[in-house]
């Protein structure tokens, strides 16, 4: 089976059990200022997991698009990629641990033609100080299944990554970890923060004897090891746990969160651990072949460093983001530059993102419209970055220049070019050589602890965000969240139905919007939007909310929606209504949360003010407004 075919097939198996197949969220979370990208398909969802009713139902499935930007440097084995799609299916207060266990089993198995032998479990082993108890219905579970088809089916207590690699497989089929299988967005129990859902989970691996274990990842091999002999194909969480300031409580409802990569999955299914060789990379693979003229398996890191990076760089793109310095954009950029420098390992050193990029649009077109309807755009934008990146290695060649006059080049010099000019450490070391320069002894070392101290910043920072967004639902996020729709039904009285919704973001200092519209706005239209807004807060209109049939939402009642997203059944819809009246003035499908009633945007004297209006991408505006 294909990939593309495999997903069809997991979509089917779990709608013929009674899912709603919900759209895939953006790339770019839309109302989570807690994480800059969407990185698995229960992030959207947290709402509902904690107990908000979903409108599509308590049985929910899709493939949804993820990024793992911790994972860049990963990029280069047979199996880490930045970019990836999780199959999920959810089960919000319905089913628990005996239909999860034998359906993902049953898919498996009997859909994709797994071989039974090659499955290997993994269960939590539990945390007494936390009250939190072993897994042994999971298990029970999975040894009834394994007995029932005549597979061997012992139970092995491993608990940490450690002492698995101290004793190795023990001829077990079901083994018991402890952290490892505990499953919240925060990772380990202690770390989580008070109001953060978890649960202990149950971890599906597929065993690839052909694969030789390597000693350089410890002494035996277990299935949590990282020497690539096992690979996790899915991860069943059960996610019934609440972090409070007492400790762990239930939560009001037990629910699953399966997420499962369908890179993996499609690579198991063609017996390769190589999941490069599936059906939804393995053409791009073949095209960095021919513009290199060189063979895959003698190249196999710069090859697939390009195939990921440009893959999640497509899908940035189509989601709107664009490169820059700041955050989602830093790390498109990143990711675009780190292609190209490998580009140079591979020797092709002119432009080549655009073929490499219009491959990879032409594998996903069939599956996702919003890759066909923004290609051009897409291409224009990656090429675009590909030309400033060579400019860019330009300049660090002329920084280079100067430093030759030095009598010695540090680590902390190297570490500048990279971190400053985009300078890849193995190209400025090769100009130096080529110079015949001195590098200083310890440039290694210097070099390493620069990019570590980096890390260490980017780690830090990334976890305070995380920590202090998922408070994010505040007064202030709820007030900017009522005038975004203001803003949009605003411009869209403005200037017209070109204009639909492309994208928006929320922090506690600004709203961003980004919207479908042709020309920059003049100081007029600006004005004009704005007053519209402050009229509407004034007016002070009231917020409600209301499910209904999504055909019904869009068509018959006119309510707004943005680009790329596809809905479910059954949609929420919010109105805004003046309270002399039965007739909204704003009508949008959204999620929420919002005030209840307008005039509190203007609390304090506060006026919705625009502070600026630019081009987000090709024919795609961006707005950014505050309550002031
Ligand atoms: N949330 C879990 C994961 O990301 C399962 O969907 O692995």
């Amino acid at each position: 089976m294909t990939a593309q075919e495999i997903r069809k097939a997991y979509l089917d198996f779990f709608k013929a059990r009674g899912h709603s197949i919900i759209p895939r969220a953006l790339l770019v979370p839309q109302d989570d200022p807690s994480t800059l990208f969407t990185g698995s398909g229960m992030q959207p969802l947290v709402p509902y997991l904690l107990g908000q009713e979903h409108p599509s139902g308590t049985r929910l499935s899709n493939s949804q698009t993820c990024l793992r930007a911790q994972d860049i440097e990963e990029v280069g084995d047979n199996r880490h990629t930045t970019f990836f799609e999780m199959l999920g299916n959810w089960s919000l207060g319905d089913y628990f641990k005996q239909e999860q266990i034998s359906w993902v089993w049953d898919f498996m198995v009997n859909k994709i033609g797994l071989d039974k032998q090659r499955i290997f479990v993994s269960c939590y082993s539990g945390n007494a100080k936390l009250g939190l108890p072993k897994d042994t219905e999971s298990a029970g579970i999975w040894h009834e299944i394994f007995t029932a088809e005549g597979l061997d089916a012992k139970q092995v207590e491993i608990g940490t990554q450690e002492q698995g690699s101290k004793h190795g497989e023990q001829s077990g089929r079901i083994f018991f970890y402890g952290d490892k299988n505990w499953w919240s967005r925060a990772g380990r129990p202690e770390e989580m923060p008070e109001g953060e859902p978890g649960g202990p989970d149950t971890e599906l691996f597929y065993l690839y004897p052909q694969v030789k274990h390597n000693p350089a990842y410890g002494a035996y091999c277990h299935i949590n090891c990282d020497c690539g002999r096992y690979i996790e194909l899915g991860n069943c969480v059960f996610m019934e746990y609440l972090k409070t300031a007492m400790g762990f409580v239930k939560l009001p409802k037990r629910n699953v969160d399966y997420g499962g990569g369908l890179e993996r999955v499609a690579a198991a299914a063609i017996d390769d651990p190589d999941v490069y060789m599936i059906s939804l990379m393995q053409p791009v693979v073949n095209l960095l072949e021919k513009l290199s003229n060189k063979a895959y398996a003698s190249n196999t890191t710069p090859m697939r460093v390009i195939t990921d990076h440009l893959r999640a760089a497509t899908f940035l793109a189509v989601d709107g983001v664009s490169a820059s310095n700041k955050e989602q954009g830093y790390v498109m950029r990143r990711l675009i530059r780190r292609a190209v420098r490998f580009a140079f390992d591979l020797g092709i050193e002119q432009n080549f993102i655009e073929d490499v990029t219009n491959k990879i649009a032409d594998i996903y077109e069939p599956d996702f419209p919003e890759v066909a309807l923004r290609r051009h755009q897409v291409i224009t934008s990656l090429s675009k970055e590909e030309k400033a990146f060579r400019q860019t290695l330009r300049k660090g060649l002329r920084q280079l220049d100067k430093l030759a006059k030095q009598s010695s080049i540090s680590g902390q010099d190297l570490f500048t070019l990279y971190d400053t000019y985009g300078f890849p450490i193995e190209l400025s070391t090769e100009e130096i050589y080529s110079r015949g320069l001195k590098l200083e002894d310890s440039w290694r070392v210097q070099f390493d602890k620069a990019m570590e101290r980096q890390r260490e910043r980017s780690r830090t920072a990334s976890k305070g965000e995380f920590k202090g967004g998922l408070g994010g639902h505040g007064d202030i996020h709820k007030k900017y969240h009522t005038a975004t729709h203001l803003l949009y039904k605003a411009l869209r009285d403005t200037l017209g139905d070109t204009v639909v919704q492309h994208g928006s973001n929320i922090t506690e200092e600004r709203l961003r919007f980004d919207f479908s519209y042709p020309a920059k706005l003049t100081k007029e239209q600006l004005e004009t939007i704005e007053d519209i807004v402050n009229a509407q807060i004034k007016r002070d209109l009231i917020v409600a909310w209301a499910e209904y049939p999504t055909a019904k939402a869009l068509n018959e009642m006119g309510a707004l929606g943005a680009f790329g997203d596809r809905y479910g059944d059954r949609v929420k819809v919010y109105s805004m209504t003046p309270k002399d009246s039965n007739k909204p003035y704003s009508l949008e499908v959204c999620g929420g949360p919002h005030v209840e009633h307008t005039a509190l945007l203007s609390e304090g004297g506060k006026r919705f003010k625009i502070i600026k209006e630019e081009s987000s991408s090709a024919g795609i505006r961006r707005i950014k407004a505050v309550l002031a």
